[in-house]
């Protein structure tokens, strides 16, 4: 099969060189020469773990070219995927369709209308309910009917493991009633098809609705568990093993159920928003959704408080470390990430802030420029009042904790994620906060 794939962002890039990668002649297009100069350079121009490998083995097997030329782009093709951003429009969280619509204007002009000839339009934007709709509507003002069919293919990746979740997914979900569009979506993912994975065929706008509900359904899972910690902190309980012996219930099942500072990312804020703005506007109540929103947003807040308590209720003139920035491992995205939230708040409050992150730094300073960084996690912890890990990226797992407590001027940890064992800790000599766990559990007062 032939693909264009319109937007080479991340989910446009990913699923374009995964399908060149199941041996389809996939060419990435974007408005943007840099992006397309980099990529046709053999750089990438966002992090994803084994991006890179796959992209050269595909381009070298001549199956995968980038490009600005959409018109040369959308010669002889089966399917155009839309694979632009959909951000929070300023001031209402409605998703901007902007970018969707301005593809789709550009992709009717350029679908060939002769006799037999036939293009799926597929919209992997995550897009609220009706906006395949509207795209008909745009491409049917320029083509025939019967020339092109637009279908929803939501993605469901998680960044920095985005190949492994394209290759190997728990299901695609394809929404189109027309079976000419369903051969084409079906040839495009046979290879999972004959791995037995399933693939879920329904209406356009049930399609568009899975994507949103997926991500609160997560979302809200998230805060569930960031709750109950927030519970077992005040009454001497321990979070870890609630989520664990919740989590074996088949259920509700074991993911999605570690606490910490709150989600952050690309999906989960923009999209829980946008499905309360498409409730409101369909005059329904989605209580459980907005309240996920609110509870997420000022928990990212309160992080910052229990910092400064952790820490003696003053942080005044007091060096903190901040290690991780992105708002999750394996990326250098920093969209909503909680440490947006909790490093200006401890800025205002006096602290000195030096941070390290393996791979977000250059982005963060985008947005926090005035904070200190270091290129290597001990030099941060040097001299430092405090360690606060805000992201758990594997290298801060694997410290010497015995070098840690020596570099740090007072040895106080605040761990955000989990990643250590307060009984451990405590042992080695640190003032140990976490997440979810009383201050000194009862099994350790001996
Ligand atoms: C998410 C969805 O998982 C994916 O299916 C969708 O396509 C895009 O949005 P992503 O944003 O890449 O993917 O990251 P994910 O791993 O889902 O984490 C999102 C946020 O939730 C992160 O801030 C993460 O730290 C947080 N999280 C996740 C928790 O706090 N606890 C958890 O148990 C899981």
């Amino acid at each position: 099969m032939k693909v264009t794939m319109v937007g080479t962002g991340y989910v446009g890039l990913v699923s374009g060189v995964c399908f060149a990668d199941f041996g389809h002649e996939v060419v990435c297009v974007d408005k943007d020469p840099a992006k397309i100069d980099t990529l046709n350079a053999g750089g990438v121009p966002i992090y994803e773990p084994g991006l890179e490998d796959l992209i050269a083995k595909n381009v070298k097997a001549g199956r995968l070219s980038f490009t600005t030329d959409l018109k040369t782009a959308m010669q002889g093709t089966d399917a155009v995927f839309i694979a632009v951003g959909t951000p929070s429009r300023r001031g209402d969280g409605y998703a901007d369709l902007s970018y969707v619509y301005a593809a789709a204007e550009e992709i009717a002009g350029l679908i060939p209308t002769g006799d037999n000839s036939f293009t799926v339009v597929v919209n992997k934007s995550t897009v609220p309910v009706g906006t395949g709709d509207e795209v008909e509507r745009i491409m049917a003002e320029h083509v025939s009917r019967a020339a092109f069919e637009v279908v929803s293919n939501p993605e469901f990746l998680r960044e920095g493991a985005a190949i492994d979740d394209f290759k190997r997914p728990d299901r695609v979900v394809v929404g189109t009633k027309d079976s000419r569009a369903e051969a084409v979506m079906r040839e495009l993912y046979r290879p999972l098809y004959l791995n037995e994975t399933p693939i879920v065929f329904t209406e356009r706008r049930t399609s568009e609705l899975i994507k949103y509900a997926a991500n609160a359904f997560l979302a809200t899972k998230i805060t569930f568990i960031n709750e109950m910690a927030d519970l077992c902190e005040a009454v001497g309980a321990n979070v870890q093993e609630v989520a664990r012996g919740i989590g074996l219930d088949k259920r509700i099942g074991n993911k999605f159920l570690h606490a910490g500072p709150g989600y952050g990312g690309s999906c989960f804020p923009k999209d829980t928003l946008a499905l309360a703005r498409t409730a409101e506007e369909a005059n329904v109540s989605l209580s459980i959704v907005s309240s996920v929103i609110d509870a997420n947003e000022a928990r990212k807040r309160r992080m910052a408080n229990k910092i400064v308590a952790a820490l003696g209720g003053d942080v005044h003139g007091l060096r903190i470390c901040i290690l991780g920035l992105a708002f999750k491992p394996n990326t250098d995205d920093m969209r909503d990430a909680p440490s947006l939230t909790i490093i200006p708040r401890l800025v205002d409050k006096g602290a000195e802030i030096v941070a390290y992150d393996p791979e977000a730094m250059e982005e963060a300073k985008k947005h926090l420029p005035d904070i200190a960084y270091t290129d290597c996690p001990y030099a941060a912890i040097d001299g430092a009042d405090a360690v606060v890990i805000v992201t758990e990226w594997d290298e801060f797992r694997a410290f010497d904790m015995r070098r840690v407590k020596e570099l740090l001027n007072a040895p106080n940890v605040i761990d955000l994620r989990n990643i250590y064992r307060g009984k451990q800790m405590r042992a080695l000599g640190f003032s140990y906060t976490n997440i979810g766990y009383p201050a000194v559990p009862a099994n350790e007062s001996a």
